[in-house]
């Protein structure tokens, strides 16, 4: 499974960086917004730190312009995604952009039949928001489960980016569903490593290791 960050904030990107498991970033309009600084200048750094899959999101509604937007992205980086809402006109741009070899990432599905939608068009990743459907008491998994079934009955290849992720569970869910990507929000990041009993284990074993007077090293 792949694990993609999902944020637009710098410092966050190279603290998952550096734990040498970040396989890509998903961003959106909100994520950059929320980091007060311009665009350009936030995806350039994104793109400088991560060499993987980063998803960058157009704002236009309409076809043609997220063409338009789409194809000043694509500038940005040779290892960018363009990021499409599953709407008819993201539908039409993520079929046009498939075409000519772009990568999309589909964005805000919420139905098993919009990702099926986004697969026909060719997009290379969809991404169903597992947390906004817990929030209005749907089970988000359930989507997830539902678009492997689909997925694998015809063969399509579009990855299962799992989305708007609050908590391990949906991770471990993701994992045992088979989906293709989580993008894990940093603070759930940590959340994946830590366990009372590695604290508490480790903590006995070096007093114990303590009490010898003994060093690994040699010299
Ligand atoms: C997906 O790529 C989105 O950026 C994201 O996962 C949305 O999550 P949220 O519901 O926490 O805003």
């Amino acid at each position: 499974m792949k694990f993609f960050i999902d944020t637009a904030d710098v410092q966050e990107i190279r603290a998952a960086h550096a734990l040498g498991i970040l396989d890509g970033v998903t961003t959106n309009p909100s994520l950059v917004a929320k980091t007060g600084r311009p665009f350009r200048e936030v995806i350039a750094e994104i793109l400088e730190i991560c060499k993987g899959p980063v998803s960058v999101e157009v704002v236009a509604t309409e076809t043609e312009a997220m063409l338009a937007e789409a194809q000043e992205i694509s500038t940005m980086g040779e290892n960018v995604v363009i990021k499409l809402p599953v709407t008819a006109d993201g539908l039409r741009a993520t079929k046009t952009l498939s075409d000519r070899g772009v990568p999309v990432n589909n964005t805000l599905c919420f139905s098993a039949l919009q990702a099926l939608m986004s697969a026909k068009a060719g997009a290379a990743y969809i991404s169903p928001f597992v947390g906004r459907l817990d929030d209005v008491a749907h089970n988000g998994m359930e989507l997830i489960h539902d678009i492997r079934t689909i997925y694998d009955n015809y063969g399509y290849t579009t990855e299962i980016l799992v989305a708007s992720i609050r908590h391990p569970m949906h991770v471990l869910e993701s994992a045992q569903i088979g989906a293709d990507v989580c993008t894990i929000p940093f603070g759930v990041f940590d959340k994946l490593i830590k366990h009372p009993l590695t604290d508490l284990g480790l903590e006995a074993f070096l007093s114990d290791w303590a009490q010898t007077g003994e060093s690994v090293l040699s010299s």
